[in-house]
């Protein structure tokens, strides 16, 4: 067959603000994914209440989501877009893996221990069996490659052992070998005041991230206000090595421009970082402006996002329903 694509399945959280890092670390990457694969992007709200979610709050950032993806040009024409807990095949497909994985494999989890704190004991028992409904995500279609950002790894290597052992557990090559898809260095996006801390949407200072709902204004004040240290830029990438702060915004910059932060050094070699923020804030402007403008013409449109997300919900499930069909003829769930 000629016309055989594989398969691509990714998912952002709908809890907080969509922010620059969601944009440069997934959904910009997933643009040009769409003509060499088929691709499933999904809002993942069931994993979104693994911690506490205001419903107006969640049905809110399930919206903006979708805005945001469809905004930065992924096409509801060439992809799936929907939110997950439209398709029961997630919540089902999840409930058969938390018998198959083990209490082992998820107690290695590092975001479960970094998300749960102190408290492991008050951690809603959703958050310890989050990989499992991640792995039912991308397996209830059989995808095989998953875009992610270097800090989803693990959980992407759970979803390979999930799938090895149901597939010998029950005597079957049911499931395949997952891949991920890694991108360039400046996937990951890291906060605006602390160059060691990933970029987040629950961070308590606003001056930490770039959200997309932000306007041109506020998204160069954010980038002027970025922290620095008082070295001037490096002429290469490796002089940048203990300088966290001043590697984030060249990895933006590289980033935002499709070039090479090495590129970005020797263009900015011993300039001082007034000028080179205000360059970063000029580009950052140019690039994202349209983007959260559209989207904000497509949040007062609620009903032609809702129409999109339902839509794709269809047509995910008309593709997961065989494959969970199969799965409980494997598993011995009787149809009578
Ligand atoms: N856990 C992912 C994140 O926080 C989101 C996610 C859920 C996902 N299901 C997925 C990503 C399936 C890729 C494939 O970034």
């Amino acid at each position: 067959m000629t016309d055989f694509k594989q398969r691509v399945f990714s998912g952002v959280q709908p809890s907080g603000n969509l922010t620059l890092g969601n944009y440069l670390g997934a959904i910009k990457n997933w643009v040009g994914l769409q003509d060499k694969y088929e691709t499933i992007f999904c809002v993942v709200d069931l994993h979104a209440i693994t911690t506490w979610q205001e419903p107006d709050v969640l049905r809110n950032a399930t919206r903006e989501v979708a805005a945001g993806m469809i905004a930065s040009g992924v096409d509801p024409k060439k992809s799936i877009i929907f939110n997950q807990s439209q398709v029961p095949a997630h919540a089902e497909l999840a409930w058969i893996f938390n018998c198959v994985a083990r209490m082992g494999w998820l107690n290695r989890m590092t975001q479960f221990k970094e998300k749960a704190g102190k408290h492991k004991e008050r951690a809603s028992v959703g958050l310890y069996v989050y990989p499992d409904l991640m792995a039912a995500d991308i397996l209830a279609y059989l995808a095989t490659h998953v875009p992610v950002g270097a800090d989803q790894k693990q959980h992407l290597e759970l979803t390979r052992d999930i799938a090895q052992k149901f597939n010998s557990d029950y005597g079957v090559d049911f499931f395949p070998e997952v891949e991920p898809l890694i991108f360039g260095a400046a996937t990951r996006v890291m906060s605006l005041r602390d160059g060691t801390a990933k970029m987040s949407k629950s961070d308590p200072s606003e001056n930490s991230r770039i959200n997309l709902t932000d306007d041109r204004d506020l998204i160069a004040k954010k980038i002027r206000k970025a922290r620095t240290d008082s070295e001037p830029l490096p002429g290469s990438v490796e002089a940048l090595e203990n300088r966290a702060e001043a590697k984030n915004l060249v990895n933006i910059f590289a980033a935002l421009s499709n070039r090479d932060a090495s590129d970005i050094c020797i263009e900015y070699e011993g300039k001082g970082f007034a000028d080179f923020k205000n360059d970063l804030a000029d580009l950052s402007v140019s690039v994202l402006g349209p983007i959260t403008e559209e989207m904000s013409r497509m949040m007062d449109d609620t009903a032609y996002l809702d129409g999109i997300l339902r839509e794709g919900a269809v047509n995910a499930n008309r593709m997961a329903s065989p494959i969970l069909d199969q799965v409980h003829e494997i598993v011995g769930f009787l149809r009578p």
